[in-house]
């Protein structure tokens, strides 16, 4: 499994990150504590994270040429994480993001610029050989439906021991994106969309939602300060959270949560509740730096 890589498809984007000792007001005029240009999006940080934590991974989604493109794929390069870029006409979406330490907030306001993403058409061009798993951030299901079945067509024209595994996060609270929950081996499901429909705690949602996965499948559901919760086939996992000293920086959290459990459960050897463990250990860490990078 040695040089086995794991995708993940979804948003690139440029994070413009202020970082406040107080949160401004608004139609106030404020100096922040210090601004960073860091490469985002859910997708593009697991990456990050998964190439941190020594992992294989390579990056797939849209991008437009132009000077923030020239920063991302730096970065990129800059972190190891391959990339399967589609190149479209338009803009990049970029986020304005403040950090506010202080009270452990992180408030983003993303220009989605609505650049076409990932269709069949591009992802049937990629290799598959080289990918072990598959990691699609839920957007724009319909196709990403395609693209799955796509996955399943191949895993069924090759060697058990060759078969892709594929995740799914479902994070917006967007009613066509759950079409994925029964889509994928292991599913990600956000506290925001628990608690759009219905759920109080991750327990209950993974409890409540598992008649939407498929038999067998992983339910993972992540909930900020009080850890995370599993359950495969009935079988229920929780790990608590691990808050770092001081919280410093929530940005990428749960990003950086999914990438340590595909991290760990993508070796083959590691069990679910070893996965959520160390899922919220890294998250944790990371909410007590800047950015991504202290995690290697
Ligand atoms: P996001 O809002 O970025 O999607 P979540 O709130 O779902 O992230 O959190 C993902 C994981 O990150 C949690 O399961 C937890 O382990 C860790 N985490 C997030 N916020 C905190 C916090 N305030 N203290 C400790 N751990 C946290
Ligand atoms: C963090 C993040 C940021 C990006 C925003 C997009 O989870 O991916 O990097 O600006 O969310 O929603």
């Amino acid at each position: 499994m040695g040089d086995a890589v794991v995708l993940c498809v979804g948003l690139v984007c440029l994070d413009i990150i202020n970082v406040v000792d107080q949160y401004p007001l608004e139609d106030s005029d404020t100096r922040c504590v210090s601004q960073r240009w860091q490469r985002g999006g859910n997708a593009s940080n697991s990456c990050s994270v998964l190439s941190l934590l020594g992992t294989n991974t390579s990056f797939m989604g849209s991008i437009s040429p132009g000077p923030v493109s020239d920063f991302i794929v730096a970065d990129l390069r800059r972190l190891c994480v391959g990339s399967e870029l589609v190149w479209v006409e338009g803009s990049t979406p970029v986020a304005c993001c403040v950090v506010c330490p202080m009270n452990g907030t992180r408030t983003v306001v993303l220009h989605d610029t609505n650049l076409p993403d990932v269709s069949l058409e591009d992802f049937s061009k990629i290799d598959l050989r080289q990918f072990h798993w598959i990691h699609f951030e839920g957007r724009n299901a319909s196709e990403q439906t395609r693209m799955i079945q796509y996955v399943a067509l191949w895993n069924a024209s090759v060697p058990e021991e060759d078969h892709i595994t594929v995740s799914v996060e479902i994070e917006k609270t967007r009613e066509e994106l759950y079409v994925l929950f029964n889509m994928a081996d292991v599913v990600f499901v956000s506290k925001d969309v628990a608690q759009s429909l219905g759920f109080e705690s991750a327990r209950s949602a993974v409890t409540g939602l598992y008649p939407r996965v498929r038999p067998g499948c992983t339910l993972i559901c992540a909930w900020a300060e009080l850890g995370a919760d599993a359950n495969k086939d009935g079988v229920l996992f929780h790990s608590p959270a691990f808050p770092p000293e001081k919280l410093i920086d929530t940005l990428g959290a749960g990003d950086t949560f999914n990438a340590a459990v595909i991290h760990t459960l993508s070796t083959g050897t590691s069990g679910l509740q070893e996965a959520l463990l160390f899922g919220c250990c890294v998250a944790g860490a990371k909410c007590g730096f800047q950015g991504y990078e202290e995690i290697a």
